[in-house]
């Protein structure tokens, strides 16, 4: 299969997801900036966790995907279904993960995150078949 495409695909997402939670970051940048009790109070500390997860597993799993888009337009031409896997695993783990994070930290009940939470897992199942599937084929590489 031609790679190109999905590769130009993973480009746009990547950097968009770069761009909007690094926005984050800058949000609770400006959450400390203003010293807001919402986000920075010892009974709102599973919130700030929550959001600084989502931030950082947000920021990092969008490079992934620009590694990935990089990846598989440096093969070109590829047998195989992998660079699908890939690519489904990659994108339902750029939302789930981050997303579940920026979920759990919305309604915060005591120390436990809401249940948006439970997307968590699945992002990370998602993201490990969709790595394992990039990185068994890029082992086989001359
Ligand atoms: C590629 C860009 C970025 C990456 C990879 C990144 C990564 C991270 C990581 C890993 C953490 C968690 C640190 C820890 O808990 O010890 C974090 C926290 C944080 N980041 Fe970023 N970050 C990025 C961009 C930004 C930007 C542009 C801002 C805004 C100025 C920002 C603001 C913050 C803040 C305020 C925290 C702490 C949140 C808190 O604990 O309340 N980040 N970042």
């Amino acid at each position: 299969m031609n790679t190109l495409p999905l590769a130009r695909r993973h480009l746009k997402l990547g950097w968009c997801l770069l761009l909007f939670f690094l926005t984050m970051g800058i949000a609770l940048e400006t959450m400390h900036g203003f010293k807001l009790g919402w986000y920075l109070d010892v009974s709102n500390e599973t919130r700030r966790l929550m959001w600084r997860l989502a931030h950082a597993h947000g920021v990092l799993l969008a490079l992934v995907h620009i590694a990935f888009a990089l990846t598989i337009a440096h093969l070109g031409e590829v047998n195989g279904g992998w660079p699908r896997i890939g690519s489904l695993g990659l994108n339902l783990a750029g939302f789930l993960l981050p997303g579940g994070f920026l979920l759990g930290g919305i309604i915060v009940h005591e120390a436990d995150p809401w249940l948006g939470i439970l997307l968590v897992p699945l992002g990370a199942l998602a993201l490990f078949f969709g790595v394992a599937a990039v990185a068994l084929r890029v082992l086989r590489e001359r």
